[in-house]
C-alpha cells in the first residue's frame, strides 16, 4: 500500500507546475461529475462540535471506494494551527484493500478551488475581470490562482478582518499578471467586481453583504458556509440568485442554502457539466455556487494523485496490512 506525504504531494505539483495540475485537475472533475449517476453517494458524516465539525466523506464507483477524514475548527488559527486538516484512502472495489493513504490538506484546498473553477466555467460570464476574495486565509490564493487561470481576470480586490492575513495573501500572490488591490470592507471589495469568492471562517450565521450590493450578472461562489449554523450569503440573496449546489440532501443541512428550501436550488452542479440544465443564460442574472465541498472531488484527486504518484514514481509503499500465506490463519502471524 501507498502512502503520499506532503512532500509527495509537493513533488507531483512541482513536476507539473501548478497550472497544469490545476488544468489537469479541472478536467479530471468535470470529467467524474459528468458520469454522476455511476457514483454510490451519500451526505457526509459530520460530528458536530461547539468550536467545530470533524467529518468523514465517503464516495465510490465500480472500481476504486474513497474517503477522506477532514475538519474545520475555525478557532484553531488563533493557536497556531490550521482550520482545516484532512488524512484521504483509496481503496480497490475488486477486495477492499486499501491502495493508498494520502495528505489531503493540500488535496482538499486544490480540489475546492478547482471544484469552484467547474461552476465558475457555467456560471460566470466569460469576461469576467475583476474578481473579489472576501476572507484571505488558507483557501484564498488557491480559489484566486484557479480563476485567474480559466478567466481573463486583470484585477483581484480582497479583504479579510485580520490584516496579516491580507498581507500574507498579497505576498503569496505578488507574481501574477493581475493587479492586487486591498480593500477597507466587504463593500468595496466586491465593487464592480463580476466574480466574488466567500472563504470566511467563523461558526455562526454572517452576512458579508446584501442582495442588493450585488451587481446584476455577478458570479458568487461560496465555499465558507458549510455548515449548519455556518453561513455568509443572505437569505434574500439565495432566494433571488440563480443557486447550483453539490448534492441537495447534503447542502440543504450545511449550505447557505439551509436558510432557504429545495426549491431555491436551481441545478446540481452535475447537472450543468452534462447540460441537462442551462448555466448562466445572460449577463445580467446573480449566480451562486454554493459549495460545502462533496465527496465525489476528493475521489476525483486522490484518483488522479494515485496515477500520478504511479507515473511518477513517487510515495512510499509500505507492509501495513498483513501478508498471509494462509488467508484463513492470522492468528498465526503471532505465533513469533
Ligand atoms: N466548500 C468547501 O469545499 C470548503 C473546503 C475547504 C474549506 N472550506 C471553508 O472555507 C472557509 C475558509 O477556509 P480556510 O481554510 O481558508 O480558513 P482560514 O481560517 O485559513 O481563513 C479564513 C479567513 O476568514 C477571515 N474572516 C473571518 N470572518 C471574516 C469576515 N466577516 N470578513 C472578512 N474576513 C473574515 C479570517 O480572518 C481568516 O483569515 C472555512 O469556512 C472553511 O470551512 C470550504
Amino acid at each position: 500500500m501507498k502512502i503520499l506525504t506532503i512532500s509527495d504531494v509537493q513533488a507531483i505539483i512541482n513536476i507539473l507546475g501548478l497550472e497544469s495540475f490545476l488544468w489537469r485537475l479541472v478536467t479530471a472533475l468535470e470529467t467524474d461529475f459528468r458520469r454522476w449517476p455511476e457514483f454510490q453517494k451519500s451526505v457526509r458524516q459530520a460530528t458536530h462540535y461547539a468550536h467545530g465539525v470533524i467529518e468523514l466523506m465517503p464516495c465510490s464507483d465500480q472500481e476504486f471506494y474513497t474517503f477522506k477524514y477532514v475538519n474545520g475548527h475555525p478557532g484553531n488559527t488563533g493557536h497556531g494551527k490550521l482550520n482545516v486538516v484532512a488524512i484521504g484512502q483509496l481503496s480497490s472495489v475488486a477486495t477492499g484493500y486499501p491502495l493508498m493513504i494520502s495528505e489531503m490538506t493540500v488535496l482538499t484546498a486544490l480540489r475546492t478551488a478547482a471544484t469552484g473553477g467547474v461552476a465558475a466555467k457555467y456560471l460566470a460570464r466569460d469576461d469576467s475581470q475583476s474578481l473579489a476574495i472576501i476572507g484571505n486565509g488558507v483557501q484564498s490564493e488557491f480559489q484566486t490562482i484557479v480563476l485567474a487561470q480559466l478567466f481573463p481576470v486583470r484585477e483581484v480586490r480582497y479583504y479579510d478582518t485580520d490584516d496579516k492575513a491580507m498581507t500574507k495573501f498579497a505576498t503569496n500572490l505578488s507574481g501574477y499578471p493581475f493587479a492586487l488591490k486591498p480593500c477597507r470592507n466587504i463593500a468595496e471589495a466586491i465593487q464592480g467586481a463580476a466574480m466574488i469568492v466567500t472563504a470566511t471562517a467563523a461558526k455562526k450565521k454572517q452576512c458579508l453583504f446584501t442582495f442588493d450590493q450585488v451587481a446584476p450578472g455577478t458570479y458568487i461562489q461560496g465555499i465558507g458556509g458549510d455548515c449548519p449554523g455556518k453561513t455568509e450569503l443572505s437569505r434574500e440573496l439565495m432566494q433571488n440568485a440563480k443557486v447550483v449546489v453539490e448534492h441537495t440532501p447534503q447542502s440543504l443541512v450545511e449550505g447557505d442554502i439551509q436558510q432557504c428550501s429545495a426549491a431555491d436550488i436551481y441545478a446540481e452542479l452535475w447537472q450543468l457539466v452534462c447540460q441537462i440544465k442551462t448555466g448562466r443564460e445572460n449577463d445580467t442574472e446573480i449566480t451562486v455556487f454554493d459549495s460545502v465541498g462533496f465527496a465525489l472531488e476528493d475521489f476525483s484527486i486522490l484518483k488522479m494523485m494515485y496515477d500520478l504518484a504511479h507515473e511518477y514514481q513517487l510515495g512510499t509503499d509500505f507492509e501495513l496490512l498483513p501478508e498471509l500465506d494462509d488467508p484463513k490463519n492470522l492468528y498465526g502471524l503471532l505465533q513469533l
